[in-house]
């Protein structure tokens, strides 16, 4: 079986293929043929050696797949063959309050990832995925698309009506867009370039802002609701960000302290 591994700390140079060999489910295991895999910030954390669980030892990189069920193991109950699956961030939280001990493992960092033909996995750590999901589309839920979810809706409580901010253009924030508009959340959206701002509007934001532009954005951000700022910030950016971030919440607004793209995190 072909994959590729990667060696925390050595940078993405030390990405190479190597063969794996086959091994026999053990009990609620499940082999699942990878269809598509999606990138991560933190898979280039982990190849910088700064993700917290990267281990030391060489590594199947990425946790976001997609895939086709292709052998069941003794008691599995979830999944049949043919079934199309997408893995879980952290495979052992299945349920209940986050906790050290469920999200000790996650897939890509410390233990095997995605980045291989073929996955063997407890069938708790897979998701169903629903038939309009492409396997492509499928494969960006597992880190992005659960994160932007649960800052927005979970946490963040948000509902049709409210406003929020959403800083830059990656995997995080454009899961975030989509969803805030189809729950009739009002958009801003920053990003350091006009083109990347242009295609955030043809996905339906409301209000573009260019960061490295205009640097104090939180003003801009001010102007735009009237004074009456956001409801919740998805806060990515970190020492970068984070004053002009808390800034730009209201009283009983929120911020989302999800990541760290400037450092500080
Ligand atoms: N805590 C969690 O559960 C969790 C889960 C997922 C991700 N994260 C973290 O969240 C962050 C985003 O992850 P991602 O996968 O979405 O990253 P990504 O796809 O790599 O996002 C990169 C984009 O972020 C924007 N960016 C970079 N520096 C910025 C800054 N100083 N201010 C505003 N925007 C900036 C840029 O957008 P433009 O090019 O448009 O300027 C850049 O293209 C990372 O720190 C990641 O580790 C945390």
């Amino acid at each position: 079986m072909h994959a590729y591994q990667i060696t925390p700390g050595a940078g993405i140079e030390s990405l190479e293929a190597i063969k794996l060999s086959k091994r026999e489910l053990q009990h609620q295991e499940v082999r699942v043929k990878v269809r598509a895999v999606a990138l991560n910030y933190r898979d280039l954390m982990v190849a910088h050696g700064s993700y917290p669980t990267s281990g030391e030892g060489a590594v199947v990189p990425g946790s976001d797949a997609a895939g086709e069920v292709v052998e069941v193991g003794p008691g599995v109950k979830r999944f049949r063959v043919g079934d199309r699956v997408a893995t879980a961030f952290f495979p052992e939280w299945e349920d209940g309050k986050v906790s050290p001990i469920k999200t000790a493992v996650t897939l890509g960092a410390g233990g095997a990832g995605v980045l291989s033909e073929e996955l063997v996995i407890h069938e708790g750590g897979l998701a169903a995925v629903p038939a309009h999901l492409s396997y492509e589309e499928a494969a960006t839920l597992t880190c992005a698309g659960v994160t932007a979810w649960n800052a927005l809706f979970v946490e963040g409580g948000l509902k049709a009506g409210d406003t929020v901010l959403l800083l830059g253009t990656g995997g995080v924030s454009i899961w975030a867009l989509q969803l805030a508009k189809a729950a009739g959340v009002r958009t801003i959206v920053t990003s350091s370039s006009d083109a990347k701002l242009e295609r955030a509007r043809e996905l339906g934001a409301d209000v573009l802002v260019n960061y490295r532009k205009t640097p104090e954005w939180q003003d801009e951000v001010l102007r735009a609701t009237d004074g009456k700022v956001v409801d919740l910030v998805l806060e990515v950016g970190g020492q970068d960000t984070l004053a002009r971030s808390i800034a730009s919440v209201g009283m009983g607004g929120k911020v989302a302290v999800i990541g760290g793209l400037g450092g500080g995190f």
